[in-house]
């Protein structure tokens, strides 16, 4: 069996307490550190920007998964790499040159990544595909937590497991919105190398138990 990696997303957490937050994901076994960046300009929502990333960076060494829900991401990826992330995700429906971005965020010497909205078809992205180290398939609209799992994307991870494994491509495929303990066996089953979960972790009166049903 893979191993699955999960990432919890902080749009959940506590940000009176994030520090805190974060070292717990740590402690009860989270992989990486899933960070939701919103410009209120691709998606209707203001989240985290590069100086909150730059001080977490400092508290934790799990990996920083850096998903770019903005406009130009060619302009501020930068910021984010700088501040500590270790993968650049941005999305497909931006107007830049994406093959120029992945060549880029690759050549500084973080991974990239590259995100479809629920509305975007695998089609679109598959000459991307060997570009980029790791593809997003968003389960939900993107811009809030909580959101429920839009089972109509499981076609997506299959069509792209298929895919990737035919072209042997060196790509893992993250799952993003309304994952939990049910919704993830439905992704892992298709297909799934990294699930996202956000308000299902932290809002779990046993967080320990809630991250560990998801990769069982
Ligand atoms: C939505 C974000 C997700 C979100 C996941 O735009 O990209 O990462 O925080 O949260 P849940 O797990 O609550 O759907
Ligand atoms: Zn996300």
């Amino acid at each position: 069996m893979k191993k699955i990696i999960i990432a919890p997303s902080i749009l959940s957490a506590d940000f009176s307490n994030l520090a805190c937050d974060v070292k717990m994901l740590e402690q009860i076994g989270a992989d990486w550190v899933h960070i939701d960046v919103m410009d209120g300009h691709f998606v209707p929502n203001i989240t985290i920007g590069s100086g909150v990333v730059k001080s977490l960076r400092k508290i934790t060494r799990l990996f920083f998964d850096a998903h770019l829900m903005i406009t130009n991401p060619e302009k501020y990826w930068r910021d984010f790499k700088e501040a500590g992330a270790g993968l650049i995700v941005f999305h497909q429906e931006i107007l830049a040159d994406k093959k120029k971005l992945a060549k880029e965020i690759k050549d500084s010497g973080v991974k990239a990544g590259v995100s479809i909205k629920p509305k975007t078809s695998v089609e679109e992205i598959e000459d991307l595909l060997s570009y980029v180290d790791l593809v997003l398939v968003m389960t939900v609209e993107p811009g809030f937590g909580g959101q429920s799992f839009m089972e109509d994307m499981v076609p997506k991870i299959k069509r792209l497991r298929k895919v990737i494994d035919t072209k042997k491509y060196n790509c893992l495929i993250e799952i993003d919105g309304g994952i939990n303990s049910q919704t993830s066996k439905i992704c892992v089953k298709a297909g799934a190398d990294v699930l996202v979960s956000g308000s299902y972790i932290f809002s779990a009166k046993d967080p320990t138990e809630a991250i560990k049903s998801l990769s069982i």
